[in-house]
Formats: structure tokens, sequence, C-alpha cells
């Protein structure tokens, strides 16, 4: 649910998103908030009471779209997802936990917010894609798009595979090479061309750890609880 559904045609008829759709792993529908709201001018926004800068997205089109989509799509019990810088942040395992939903509502605000009745009525979650601002809840909405697809099976081929990336056990990825095997002086680390499986699986690991530890010490605990 978006005022702005173009946003999410290009991206989604590109690379792995567009060969998910046509091998029917994943359906995207995108509905415009705006075609749905009872205002003759098409109005969706108002000024807040009680004051205060900005405009505020009016409840009754984000309802109306919403009653649209459960009914035209048969939806049981959807996750309804609001992206704002309020909700919880977002994570791999909230994106894991999300691509077990059969079906997904992710509602895209803008302006200064939605009022909260509509909130209080339609969301179940509510998440940030990180500690800054943006003007719209889209680029988080194809975010999370992205992110869950790719868990859905059959999405990624085999080389594509998640199994080993960041994240996986709390571990940042190790350092990846390919061709040629020496770049402006610099050459592939001799383990990578020994052809040893175990020693280069050593080194992957403890790369992996180096990394973490030195940039993220918070997932490096994790890492190690678990
Ligand atoms: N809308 C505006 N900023 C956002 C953020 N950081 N995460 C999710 N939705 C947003």
């Amino acid at each position: 649910m978006t005022l702005f559904p173009e946003i999410f045609n290009s991206y989604m008829s590109e690379s792995i998103m567009k060969r998910a759709i046509e091998k029917e792993l994943i359906e995207v529908h995108v509905y415009n908030i705006r075609d749905f709201s009872a205002n003759k001018h098409k109005k969706v926004d108002d000024y807040p009471f009680g004051g205060g800068a900005g405009m505020l997205m009016t409840p009754q089109p984000i309802y109306d779209t919403y009653k649209y989509i459960v009914e035209t799509h048969n939806i049981e019990s959807p996750r309804v997802v609001y992206l704002t810088p309020k909700g919880q942040v977002y994570k791999q395992e909230i994106a894991s936990d999300l691509s077990l939903s059969e079906d997904i509502i992710l509602l895209c605000g803008h302006y200064e917010g939605i009022d909260q009745r509509v909130i209080d009525l339609i969301v179940t979650d509510e998440v940030s894609i990180g500690d800054y601002v943006l003007t719209g809840g889209e680029l988080p909405a194809l975010i999370m798009i992205d992110s869950i697809s790719r868990l859905i099976p059959g999405v990624l081929s085999q080389n594509e595979s998640f199994e080993e990336e960041s994240f996986k056990d709390n571990l940042l990825e190790y350092p990846h090479y390919t061709r040629p095997r020496e770049f402006m002086g610099i050459s592939v680390p001799d383990v990578l061309l020994s052809g040893n499986h175990q020693k280069i699986e050593k080194w992957r690991l403890e790369e992996s750890i180096k990394i973490t530890k030195e940039r993220r010490p918070d997932l490096y605990k994790k890492s190690c609880k678990k």
C-alpha cells in the first residue's frame, strides 16, 4: 500500500525479483492508496489535530485499501507491516520469520506519518530499516520484499545460495576472490588456490571471525553464544 506505486515496478522487473515472479515463487501486487480515497479530489492527507508541522495521511483511504486487498486475495490473517522509524529494527531473523507467512501487506507511510487509529486497527508489525529518517516507506518496503523473497525456496539458484552468507551464524562473510590470480600486483591468498577444501573452510571461518570481531563486536558476542 503506497502513494507511489511506480517506485516498485522497475525493481520488480529486474534480476532475481523478476525471475522469482516469472517462476511464480512470489507475487507482488502494488496498490495505490490514493485510488481508494473517498474524497472527490482524491485527497489522502490532512493537518494534525493539536497542531504541529506537516501533514498526516488520513485513515479512510488506507483502511479501504486494506479491506480491498484482504477481500480480493481472500486473505485470512495477514501480517500487516507498517514501515516507520518508530518500528523494531529490521534484522535477518525478522526476514526469516516473515518468509514463512503466506501473505504480507506492507504499508508505506508518507508526510509526517499516519493517523494512529488506522495503525491500531490493521497493523500487526512496525518495522524500521535503521536509525535514520527517509521521506517515505517505499525503499524500506523494497528492502523487505527483496530480503524476504530470497529466502523463499527456489528463488535463489544453487550457486546464489544463501547458506554461507553474512548473518547465518552471526558472522560476517569472509573475503572473496575471482580471476585474475594477480591484480595490480596483489595476489589471491595461496590457500584458495591449494585445492585443499578443509584448509579453505578453516581459512574462511578464521577470516569471518576476524572481520566480525573487528567490525561488529556485538554480532561476534552473539556468534559465541550459539
Ligand atoms: N520511513 C521513514 N524512515 C524509515 C525507516 N528508517 N525505516 C522504515 N520506514 C521508514
